[in-house]
C-alpha cells in the first residue's frame, strides 16, 4: 500500500465510554455490513473463540475507507499495562479520544492522552453518547480544552449506539491523522507490539513495520531476544484473519513464525531480517518487571497440582507475570507470583478462581524492597517479607514510590486527602476543573497495594478515578512485623511496615484476628511483634462447652448437620500452632479498614 493512503490510529477511552461500540460501528460501516450481518459476524467470531477456548485478544483491525487503509490498533485500557500501551501508541500516528457526553473526562484517560501527545499524535476528540438526555457536549468540550488542552471545536459528535456520526469519524481519521513514514527498501525494522497464543497458529505476533518489508518465508531476528525464526504467515485482520504476502513500512499486521510460547516474544522488541539486519534496534524497549508480589496457595492442599497447571496455562498467554514455587509453614505448598501491578494481580487471581475453579489463599501483596546489608555484605532485592534479613544485618532499606493522580468530585476531596495523608502521601498539586478536583500525591507503593483502591472507591462511592506511575526508590524507616498466633509466627501474615505505623497496624491486625479466629478449647494469644518486641496483643478466650451440647442430644439429624458443618468449616481452615485459622482470616486481616 502507498504510504499516503495509510492511517494508523488507536482509540483512547475511559471504561464504558463506548470504545468497543464505536470500533464495531467503524468495522460495520467500512465493511458495508448490515446490522444483521454484523451480528452474524460477531457471533461467528465468538463461536470460533468458544470452540478454540480462547479469546481473540487483539481488536486490531484493518478497515478500507474512501481508498485509504485504516489500521485500528487496540490498546489495553489498564494502568498496570502502561508500557504495553506505550508500544501500541508508538505504532500509530494518531488517536481518537472518545469521551462520554454525559460523564466527561476521567483521570485514567488522561494518562493515555498525555502518552499519545508525547508520541506526537494527532488526536481527534470524539464526544460519544450524544443521544443520552444527560449529554452536555459544550461542557465536555470545555473539559477537553481546559483539562487536556486540546482544541475541541472540531470534535466529532457521535452516538455509537444509534450509528450517528460514524462517517464523520472515518473522514476525520483520513483528513486529520497524518500518514506514516518509512522506506520499504531499507533494512527491516518492525516493532513487536503484542503477542498471544492461538492453539492452531501458535504464537501470533502483532507488528508495526517501521522500515523495510516483512515477508512470508523470511528469516527474521528478534534483536533484544537474539533469537531467529522463519516467518510462515503474514496477514491482517479485517476483522477476519486474512493472509498477505508481505507487510511494508508503515503497515500494521500479524506474523506467525512457529513460536510456541509468548514468553519468547517481548513487547517492544525489534524484528529485523536475519540476513540483512538493521544496525540499530528501535528505541523505547523495556524489559517487563514485576512490581507487586504475593503468595498464592490452594485452600485444599490436594489442589496444588491443579494450581500449578492453571498458572502454567495462564502464563501461556500472559508472559508479564512470573511465578516460582514457595513453601510456607502456615499454608503449605504454593507459588510466589509477581505482577505488573495491583490490578494485574486481581485479574490473575480472579481468573484462577473463576475460570479454573480454584479456592485460593492470597498472602499480603508486597512490593520489592531494596536492602543494603551491613559491612558491605551486598544488596538484596526482597520479594517476600518472610525472607527479610535480621534487623542487625540491614544497613538501609528502600521502597518504591509512585506518583498518583486522583480525580474526584469536590465533595469527596476531604476524605481523599485524609486517606492519602494516612498513607504517608506527600501532596504535590491540587487543581479544580469544572467542579472536580485533581490531586497529585507521591505515595509509597507499599501503602497502596493493600486496599487503597477499594478505600478510594468506597469513600467516593465510585466517583474517583486513580492513575499512577512509578517514580523510583526512596529509603525509609521500614521494619518487618510478625504476627504470632499462640506464640508461633504466621509467615503468611508477616509484612513490612513503616515504623511510625507499626503499632497502629499491629493493633488493628490483632483486633481483626481476634474476631476472625474461632475460639478453641484453650486461650489463644495473638501478638504483633517487631524482632523480639511485642507491640500489640489480644487474647481469644477459651471455649467452654461442646458445640453439640446445644442440641440437647435429642434431634439427631440436627446434631449430624452441625457436625458436618463443622467438618466443612475445617476444610477451609489452616492449622497453625494448634490453632485453626479460617481461610477468610488471611485476607480479611490484611484489609486495613
Ligand atoms: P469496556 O469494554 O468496558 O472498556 O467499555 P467500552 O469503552 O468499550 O464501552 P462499550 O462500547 O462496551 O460501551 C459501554 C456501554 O455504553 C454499553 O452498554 C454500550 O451499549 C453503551 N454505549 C456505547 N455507545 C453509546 C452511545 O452512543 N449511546 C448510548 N446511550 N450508549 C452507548
Amino acid at each position: 500500500t502507498e504510504l499516503s493512503k495509510i492511517r494508523n490510529f488507536s482509540i483512547i477511552a475511559h471504561i464504558d465510554h463506548g470504545k468497543s461500540t464505536l470500533a464495531d460501528r467503524l468495522i460495520q460501516r467500512t465493511g458495508g455490513l448490515t446490522e444483521r450481518e454484523m451480528q452474524q459476524q460477531v457471533l461467528d467470531n465468538m463461536d470460533i473463540e468458544r470452540e478454540r477456548g480462547i479469546t481473540i485478544k487483539a481488536q486490531t483491525v484493518r478497515l478500507e475507507w474512501k481508498g485509504c487503509t485504516l489500521n485500528l490498533m487496540d490498546t489495553p485500557g489498564h494502568v498496570d499495562f502502561a508500557y504495553e500501551v506505550s508500544r501500541s501508541l508508538a505504532a500509530c500516528e494518531g488517536a481518537l479520544l472518545v469521551v462520554d457526553a454525559a460523564q466527561g473526562v476521567e483521570a485514567q484517560t488522561l494518562a493515555n492522552v498525555y502518552q499519545s501527545i508525547e508520541h506526537d499524535h494527532e488526536i481527534v476528540p470524539v464526544i460519544n453518547k450524544i443521544d443520552l438526555p444527560a449529554a452536555d457536549t459544550d461542557k465536555v468540550k470545555a473539559e477537553i480544552e481546559d483539562i487536556i488542552g486540546l482544541d475541541a471545536s472540531n470534535a466529532v459528535l457521535t452516538s455509537a449506539k444509534s450509528g450517528i456520526g460514524i462517517e464523520e469519524v472515518l473522514d476525520a481519521i483520513v483528513d486529520r491523522i497524518p500518514p506514516p513514514t518509512g522506506d520499504r527498501d531499507a533494512p527491516l525494522k518492525a516493532m513487536l507490539v503484542d503477542s498471544w497464543y492461538d492453539p492452531y497458529l501458535g504464537v501470533v505476533i502483532l507488528v508495526r513495520v517501521m522500515e523495510g518489508t516483512l515477508k512470508k518465508g523470511q528469516q527474521i531476528k528478534f534483536m533484544q531476544a537474539g533469537t531467529t525464526h522463519l516467518v510462515d504467515r503474514v496477514g491482517c485482520f479485517r476483522p477476519k484473519l486474512t493472509q498477505l504476502e508481505e507487510l511494508g513500512a508503515g503497515e500494521i499486521g500479524f506474523i506467525t513464525a512457529q513460536i510456541k510460547e509468548v514468553a519468547q516474544t517481548a513487547v517492544g522488541d525489534t524484528i529485523t531480517d536475519a540476513r540483512k539486519p538493521a544496525d540499530k534496534a528501535l528505541p523505547g524497549f523495556k524489559e517487563v518487571q514485576s512490581v507487586v508480589f504475593c503468595g498464592l496457595f490452594p485452600v485444599d492442599a490436594n489442589d496444588f497440582e491443579k494450581l500449578r497447571d492453571s498458572i502454567g496455562k495462564l502464563r501461556l498467554n500472559d508472559a508479564s507475570f512470573t511465578f516460582e514455587m514457595e513453601t510456607s509453614a502456615a499454608l503449605g505448598f504454593g507459588f510466589r507470583c509477581g505482577f505488573l501491578g495491583l490490578l494485574h494481580l486481581e485479574i490473575i487471581q480472579e481468573r484462577l478462581t473463576r475460570e479454573y475453579d480454584l479456592d485460593l489463599i492470597t498472602t499480603a501483596p508486597s512490593v520489592v524492597y531494596h536492602i543494603e546489608l551491613t559491612h558491605g555484605a551486598g544488596h538484596v532485592e526482597l520479594h517476600n517479607p518472610a525472607d527479610m534479613p535480621e534487623p542487625n544485618k540491614v544497613e538501609t532499606i528502600a521502597e518504591p514510590w509512585i506518583k498518583a493522580v486522583i480525580y474526584v468530585p469536590d465533595e469527596y476531596l476531604g476524605p481523599i486527602l485524609k486517606l492519602c495523608q494516612d498513607r504517608r502521601g506527600i501532596q504535590q498539586n491540587l487543581t479544580y476543573v469544572a467542579g472536580r478536583a485533581q490531586v497529585t500525591y507521591e505515595l509509597p507503593l507499599n501503602e497502596v497495594v493493600f486496599d487503597f483502591y477499594d478505600r478510594l472507591k468506597s469513600i467516593t462511592r465510585g466517583y474517583a478515578s486513580f492513575d499512577y506511575e512509578q517514580i523510583g526508590y526512596r529509603e525509609g524507616d521500614l521494619v518487618k512485623m510478625n504476627i504470632l498466633v499462640n506464640n508461633e509466627p504466621v509467615d503468611a501474615l508477616s509484612m513490612i511496615v513503616h515504623r511510625s505505623q507499626a503499632e497502629a497496624r499491629g493493633r488493628h491486625m490483632c483486633e481483626r484476628l481476634k474476631d476472625l479466629i474461632p475460639r478453641h478449647m484453650f486461650k489463644v494469644p495473638i501478638q504483633a511483634a517487631i524482632g523480639g518486641k511485642v507491640i500489640a496483643r489480644e487474647t481469644i478466650a477459651a471455649l467452654r462447652k461442646d458445640v453439640t451440647a446445644k442440641c440437647y442430644g435429642g434431634d439427631i439429624t440436627r446434631k449430624r448437620k452441625l457436625l458436618e458443618k463443622q467438618k466443612e468449616g475445617k476444610k477451609r481452615m489452616r492449622e497453625y500452632g494448634n490453632v485453626s485459622i479460617p481461610q477468610e482470616a488471611f485476607i480479611a486481616a490484611l484489609r486495613m479498614g
